[in-house]
């Protein structure tokens, strides 16, 4: 499908990655009637009241499940394998998931140390896992006979989680979902289409914690109106937390969404990597490019480190089970997190990065040396330049011995193989924010210091 520039969706993807700004100005439609960029903010105080518990619970899963999850070959496959509307849309004939599935994801996630959780309530595929008014094409009124969502909003309370929502705005299914871009009548009657199933969302759940926004092709902030979107949002949702990505130059909203990669967004400005725990989001039956259990907690300590959150997913097959290895991983990183969480929730932003075989996070005047490689009986850590009080083992708080001078402090007596797995994490106290300095040792040889 391409529009008038002869820009495919995949194109327009593709660019929205790479530079949200090129791609607004080259692929949206002429909306200049609905006003140009918006100016829609919430007070900084505002947000900053939103936004606490998220900044603390740094740790969120992603969940990815509808009618792909039936053919498992990934959540774009309708769009990938050109399979046409009136052939995919009988897949909602066949999705009937087991009673509350979601109570198993939302146990797991507390296990891994999760904080939050966020569902696909309807991906771009069109198909709604909640009870809507607005379509038959919801899994109510089709064979699951329920409403997923009312499900996983309970579940996911229940654990005492946070509760997200994610919402494509994209939709292969709506007639109007890509002629709303050339023809002004569709585009009014998908966008209060859209707007409807929103306040849906907002309405009949109870409080919800996230709105979890996703591509808005084919147009721009003027076409979907999003401030108003984002409006009725806070209006029915005074105290919830909105992404970008209703706004395809990404810069609305309360927090950026890096997709598969760990990119800091500017300081006092939030964000959230998000990523697969494979190649694909929905369950993709071969896909077995698994990130292994202290990747995705190399990950976690990458983000909190830079002050961001790290949502990774599951693609629960159709019944809604959680794929074994998903489980697996996420088993590991719980067990890990019950020991060494402590060293992230909350975590401030971090200045000391270097080193070949750790990363680093910091609580207040707490630096934690999380050591991937393990080097053996003594651990060094390079340039601090704060004055180190006590060291100890995170996992078992055990004292670490040290010693320390104007280069290094240099962790001693420790055991030759890694105490903890797949991390070990040590607790360093310092005498103020630890700050590392890691010219340092080259400049004082020099004398420059
Ligand atoms: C992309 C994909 C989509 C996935 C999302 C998660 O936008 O199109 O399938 O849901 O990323 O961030």
């Amino acid at each position: 499908m391409t529009d008038k520039t002869g820009f495919s969706r995949r194109d327009y993807l593709r660019l929205l990655g790479a530079g949200a700004a090129a791609a607004a100005a080259t692929t949206a439609a002429d909306h200049s009637a609905f006003g140009a960029a918006p100016i829609y903010d919430q007070s900084a105080e505002d947000r900053i009241r939103r936004m606490k518990w998220w900044h603390e619970a740094k740790f969120g899963m992603f969940i990815h499940w509808g009618l792909y999850s039936i053919l498992g070959r990934h959540e774009w496959v309708m769009e990938m394998e050109g399979i046409p509307v009136s052939e995919y849309e009988q897949l909602a004939r066949r999705f009937r998931p087991k009673p509350s599935p979601a109570r198993e994801w939302a146990q797991l996630a507390r296990r891994a140390g999760m904080k939050y959780m966020v569902m696909t309530t309807k991906h771009h595929e069109g198909f709604c896992l909640f009870d809507t008014k607005t379509t038959d094409y919801c899994a109510p009124r089709q064979a699951a006979g329920r409403d997923l969502v009312r499900e996983y909003v309970d579940a996911v309370r229940a654990e005492g989680l946070r509760v997200g929502l994610y919402f494509s705005l994209m939709d292969w299914h709506h007639p109007d979902g890509a002629r709303c871009q050339f023809d002004e009548a569709a585009r009014r009657r998908f966008v209060d289409y859209t707007h409807a199933q929103i306040r849906e969302l907002m309405t009949n759940y109870g409080k919800i914690d996230i709105l979890w926004y996703d591509v808005p092709w084919p147009l721009d902030v003027g076409g979907w109106e999003s401030e108003r979107m984002n409006e009725m949002v806070f209006g029915l949702q005074p105290d919830i937390i909105v992404n970008n990505r209703n706004d395809p130059q990404k810069q609305m909203g309360d927090f950026f969404t890096p997709e598969q990669r760990i990119e800091a967004a500017a300081e006092g400005k939030a964000w959230e990597a998000c990523m697969t725990m494979n190649d694909s989001w929905g369950y993709h039956a071969a896909d077995d490019a698994w990130k292994a259990p202290k990747q995705v907690i190399r990950n976690l300590i990458a983000c909190a480190r830079d002050g961001g959150n790290y949502l990774i997913n599951i693609g629960p097959e159709a019944d809604g089970s959680v794929p074994q290895r998903s489980v697996e991983i996420l088993n590991t990183v719980g067990a890990w997190m019950d020991k060494n969480g402590r060293s992230l929730y909350g975590a401030d932003r971090c200045q000391p990065t270097r080193c070949r075989f750790a990363s680093f996070s910091r609580r207040g005047a707490t630096l934690y040396m999380h050591v991937h490689f393990w080097p053996g009986e003594t651990v060094a850590l390079a340039g601090l330049m704060n004055r180190v009080k006590s060291a100890r083992l995170l996992a078992t708080n055990e004292n670490v011995k040290f010693e320390q001078d104007d280069y290094r402090v240099r962790f001693t007596g420790l055991p030759v193989k890694a105490p903890d797995a797949p991390i070990t994490t040590i607790a360093i106290e310092c005498d103020g924010e630890p700050k590392q300095d890691q010219y340092f040792v080259r400049r004082r040889e020099r004398g420059q210091v």
